[in-house]
C-alpha cells in the first residue's frame, strides 16, 4: 500500500523540485497561443532567456525535453556530407554522437573514459591534421559523470582553425556554472526545464548567433517540427510555430522573474558551496569522487568496494523518502549521482548526506556514522 506519509525529497540531476509559486502558476486557465496575453509572456521569456545565456543572440523556446534542442542544432546549422567532431564525455556526448549519425553525419569522435573530462590538446591534435570540420559538438557538464568542460577553452582552440562553430550542450550547465554565450563567442547553446530552471520538464531551449542563424537559411537536413525558419518567423509575430506548453510557460515566466530577480552570479555562487559541502561530506564519509574534474551541479561518488549501488538509490528513496541518480548505463551500481541545481539548498545537502549516511550503515558499510554531515555543517559554517 502507498504510504500517504511518504514525503519525497527530490534530488535527481533532472527532474529537480519546483517551488510552491512556481508550481501555483501552473494552475492558471490555459489561454490560447495565437493572441496578445499569449505573446506579451512569450517574449518577456525571450528576453529573461538572454539575461541568462548571456547574449544579445536569438533564443527560440521549443516544446521538447533538452534532447529536441539538441536534434534542432544539428538539423539546422549542419547539412548533407558535413562532417563533424564530438567531445564525448559520457551518455549524453555519446547522445551527439547518436543524433549526427541518424542524419548522416561524418563524426569524428574524441571519446573519454567516463568521469574524465575533455583535453584541449586532443581536440587540437585533431584539428592540426585536418580541420575539415563543420562544426564541434561538447557538453559543458556531463551530467552522466559529474564532470565540466572548458567550453571556452574549446572555443578558443575551434576558432584557431578556421573558427569552426561550436555547439554546446548547457542542458544541465545553465544557471548551475557560469556560461557566457557572447563573450565566448560560442556559436550554439542548448538546455532544457527540468533541472537548473526549477521548472517541470517539457521545454528546451536553444541559441544561436548571428552566423549560425545565416547557416539556418541554408540548412538543408531533413527537419521539420524543429525547424528554426518557422521558429524565427513565427516569434516575429510573437508566437511558436506549433502549439507549445503554454502552461509550461507561463511556470518559465515565474521562475525566470525570481532568477531575475535573486541574480545569475548569485546562483553560481550559490551552487559552488552546495557543491563544495556535498563534495567534502562525501570525502569525510571515506568515499571518492568519480569525476576528474567536478562541476558544480551534480557530484558523482564511487560506489565503495562490496555495496550494491543500486540497493543505496532504492533503499534511500524507500526509507527515506531521498531520491537521487544511479550510475548510467556501463555505470549502472557503481556510482551514485546527487544534484545540487535548481531549486535546491544547504539543507537539501545536509538531508543527501545524511540519508546516504544512513543507508550505507545499513547496507554494511563502515565508518563513523555522522562524520559526513558534520563536515558539511562545517562548510555551511564557515
Ligand atoms: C547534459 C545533458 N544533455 C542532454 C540531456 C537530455 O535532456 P532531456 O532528457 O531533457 O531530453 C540531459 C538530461 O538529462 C543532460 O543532462
Amino acid at each position: 500500500m502507498k504510504n500517504p506519509l511518504k514525503k519525497l525529497r527530490l534530488l535527481t540531476p533532472g527532474p529537480t523540485p519546483v517551488s510552491t509559486d512556481v508550481l501555483l502558476s501552473l494552475a492558471k486557465e490555459v489561454i490560447h497561443h495565437r493572441g496578445d496575453e499569449f505573446k506579451e509572456i512569450l517574449v518577456e521569456c525571450t528576453e529573461l532567456l538572454k539575461y541568462i545565456f548571456k547574449t544579445e543572440n536569438d533564443v527560440f523556446i521549443l516544446t521538447s525535453s533538452g534532447t529536441g534542442a539538441m536534434e534542432a542544432a544539428v538539423v539546422n546549422i549542419l547539412n548533407k556530407g558535413d562532417r563533424a567532431i564530438v567531445l564525448n564525455t559520457g551518455a549524453f556526448g555519446r547522445r551527439w554522437k547518436n543524433i549526427l549519425n541518424s542524419y548522416g553525419i561524418e563524426v569524428k569522435e574524441i571519446e573519454y573514459e567516463w568521469g574524465d573530462y575533455v583535453k584541449l590538446e586532443d581536440l587540437e591534435n585533431i584539428l592540426k591534421e585536418d580541420s575539415n570540420y563543420q562544426a564541434i559538438f561538447c557538453q559543458h557538464t556531463e551530467t552522466s559523470t559529474g564532470v565540466i568542460n572548458d567550453i571556452k577553452g574549446i572555443k578558443e582552440v575551434a576558432k584557431k582553425y578556421g573558427d569552426i562553430p561550436v555547439v554546446v550542450d548547457a542542458v544541465s550547465s545553465l544557471l548551475g556554472e557560469e556560461l557566457f554565450m557572447d563573450e565566448w563567442e560560442l556559436d550554439v547553446v542548448v538546455s532544457g526545464s527540468q533541472k537548473g530552471m526549477m521548472i517541470p520538464p517539457g521545454l528546451s531551449f536553444i541559441a544561436l548567433n548571428k552566423k549560425m542563424l545565416e547557416k539556418v537559411e541554408k540548412s538543408n537536413l531533413p527537419k521539420f517540427y524543429f525547424s528554426l525558419i518557422h521558429a524565427k518567423n513565427y516569434f516575429e509575430r510573437g508566437q511558436t510555430p506549433w502549439t507549445p506548453a503554454v502552461n509550461t510557460i507561463f511556470a518559465l515566466k515565474e521562475a525566470l522573474k525570481i532568477i531575475k530577480e535573486y541574480g545569475i552570479e548569485n546562483l553560481w555562487n550559490r551552487y559552488k558551496k552546495l557543491a563544495q559541502a556535498t563534495r567534502e561530506g562525501v570525502k569525510a564519509i571515506g568515499l571518492e569522487l568519480f569525476a576528474k574534474r567536478p562541476c558544480n551541479v551534480v557530484t558523482s561518488i564511487k560506489v565503495p568496494e562490496g555495496v550494491d549501488g543500486t540497493r543505496i538509490v532504492k533503499d534511500m528513496q524507500n526509507e527515506f523518502g531521498v531520491r537521487i541518480a544511479g550510475g548510467q548505463r556501463e555505470y549502472k551500481g557503481k556510482i551514485v549521482r546527487f544534484a545540487h541545481m535548481g531549486y535546491m539548498d544547504e539543507m537539501d545537502v545536509v538531508m543527501g548526506i545524511a540519508g546516504l549516511e544512513l543507508t550505507l550503515s545499513k547496507l554494511g558499510y563502515k565508518f563513523e556514522i555522522g562524520n559526513g554531515v558534520r563536515k558539511v555543517l562545517e562548510v555551511f559554517n564557515g
